[in-house]
């Protein structure tokens, strides 16, 4: 491999890597506005002017390969940073001063740059900056809207429909300085993974429709999470303000979902706001559910489980919206109740594809955990009763008691058929968030966490564990489900009453031979295969 010596740092690097990626390894970050590692290069913007040894012109970073050893690159000379410089400058001088109006603000290309490579004043103050009248608010489809007064005509957005895509929908438009982004005539931008473009647009020229105006960039907290949309096991930053979140965006994983994520994905945070929560234990008494305190709630979930045993089954329907944790601490439940009884719902979303290197990812599942909760014992034992059995058939009627995690564990939790199916255990318990038909026909319903509100793992349809972090809490009288569950368990045996997430991670993976050797502590941040070999579909 040759060597090559970028701001007097050696490094080796693969023969043909250009000079961006080659000077990142050694930690210097050349400013660039058009190349983007996942597209072609096409050294529009020039931002990325560099002076290498030997060669008598300045060269653009991201076009210029490392071919020979030895060679000798100097990102912050004078003619370098004067290059820079001069582009910044050429590159403001149409640029609208709209920053404090602008919903890019913070995050900008464009502002981060002007403070490191730009100047403080201009030599333009007099000229009338080029503007596009009418452009400010072009919605080129229902997701992305587009200012092209701010656009430095990068051409990301039209590479990624091109390449990453493959839509095609953006081009450009007119000529030379009057060149314009937009859409092709009777073909708005609305593919499954449009908003992306707004992640790679550099400026404040693509925002999201979602987005915009929802909140200052620098008010939110950020926290690495996990998408819940399908099973494809997207790597999402889950930004709120104050426990309301404001979006998703995508967190690179080059084995997932790489730089990206879908829309329905980035829409599925919408669903805590527009959903009616469970907010306190309640309980059904004199017919009506009443409000409870958790100790009384715990104590009849117990009762309610142990009582009835003598006179009929007792069965765990649980979902693919749990972790893994929670998943195992029911099917230790479900031991410690001598059920065989156990089994996950989960619905059939139509398929979402998301590109990564080795050709894409394919969730299939409208829940992200069906494989991790099955890997952690939710599956029938020996002559138990599926899920089918109790949704579709008359399993229910069998039961003494029947306890359902969650309360939307698919669209069947809100079908009168089902629910009234359902309610003919003679006791049912439903845990979770949101307020469905099938917890308001409940004996005991028991308000859990939110995944923003927890923590826990999932398998994702590529048998990759990946683990998420809880964002916020949860509002005062609602528990994450694992506390909840390890409290109904310590009533079986005190021991289970100190169990976290980690501990019922670590416990897992002593007892299931496919997570043996994994600790909660030290599993990577970008996910770790089960399966042998991690299978990727279709290229996308
Ligand atoms: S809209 Fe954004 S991504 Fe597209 S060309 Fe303009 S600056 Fe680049
Ligand atoms: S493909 Fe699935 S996991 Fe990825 S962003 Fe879309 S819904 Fe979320
Ligand atoms: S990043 Fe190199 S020319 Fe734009």
């Amino acid at each position: 491999m040759p060597k090559v010596t970028i701001d007097e740092r050696t490094i080796e690097v693969a023969a043909g890597t250009n000079l961006v990626e080659a000077a990142l390894e050694v930690g210097v970050q050349i400013p660039h506005y058009c190349y983007h590692p996942r597209l072609s290069v096409v050294g529009q913007c020039r931002m990325c002017m560099v002076e290498v040894e030997g060669m008598p012109k300045l060269q653009a970073a991201c076009s210029t390969p490392v071919v020979r050893d030895g060679m000798v690159v100097r990102t912050q000379s004078p003619a370098a940073a004067e290059a820079q410089r001069a582009i910044m400058e050429f590159l403001l001088i149409n640029h609208p001063l709209d920053c404090p109006i602008c919903d890019q603000a913070g995050e900008c290309g464009l502002q981060d740059y002007s403070f490191k490579h730009g100047q403080a004043f201009s030599r333009f103050r007099f000229e009338e900056k080029r503007v596009f009248p009418e452009k400010e608010r072009i919605p080129l489809g229902p997701t992305v809207m587009l200012n092209m007064n701010r656009c430095i005509q990068c051409t990301r957005c039209v590479r990624f429909t091109e390449e990453i895509s493959r839509t095609g929908e953006i081009g450009f438009f007119q000529r030379g300085a009057n060149t314009e982004i937009g859409t092709v005539p009777g073909r708005p931008l609305d593919n499954p993974l449009s908003t992306c473009v707004v992640d790679i647009c550099p400026v404040g020229a693509l925002t999201s429709t979602r987005f915009r105006f929802a909140e200052r960039v620098w008010y939110l907290d950020k926290k690495p999470s996990l998408c819940t949309g399908c099973d494809a096991g997207c790597n999402i930053t889950l930004e709120h303000r104050r426990g309301s979140i404001k979006r998703y965006k995508p967190r690179f994983n080059p084995a997932v979902n790489d730089y990206w994520m879908c829309d329905h994905g980035r829409a599925s945070h919408e669903s805590y706001r527009e959903e009616q929560r469970l907010l306190t234990p309640l309980v059904r008494r004199g017919g009506e559910l009443a409000a409870a305190g958790w100790k009384d709630a715990v104590d009849i979930l117990f009762q309610g489980l142990r009582a009835k045993r003598a006179d009929g089954a007792v069965a765990i329907l649980g979902s693919g919206f749990l972790t893994t944790e929670e998943a195992f601490l029911l099917a230790r439940l479900a031991a410690l109740l001598e059920t065989p009884h156990r089994s996950i719902w989960v619905d059939s979303g139509p398929p979402r594809r998301i590109p990564n290197p080795q050709g894409g990812v394919v969730g299939r599942d409208a829940a992200p955990n069906r494989r991790g909760a099955e890997l952690a014992g939710l599956v029938p034992g020996v002559e138990g009763m599926d899920a089918e059995t109790l949704l579709l058939e008359d399993g229910a009627d069998r039961c003494s008691a029947l306890f359902v995690a969650d309360s939307a564990f698919g669209k069947a939790a809100r079908d009168p058929k089902v629910v009234e199916r359902l309610r003919k255990a003679r006791f049912l318990a439903v845990m979770g968030w949101v307020d469905t038909p099938l917890a308001r026909a409940a004996d005991l319903v028991l308000p859990t966490a939110t995944h923003a509100e927890r923590e826990g793992s999932f398998v994702n349809v590529q048998g990759r564990l990946q683990r998420f972090e809880r964002a916020f809490p949860a509002p005062p009288q609602v528990r994450p489900a694992l506390e909840l569950l390890a409290e109904l368990l310590a009533r079986f045996d005190p021991q289970w009453a100190s169990v976290t997430t980690a501990t019922a991670f670590d416990l897992l993976a002593e007892e299931v031979a496919i997570f043996d050797g994994l600790r909660w502590a030290t599993l990577p941040a970008e996910g770790h295969p089960l399966a042998p070999s991690e299978r990727n579909e279709g290229a996308a």
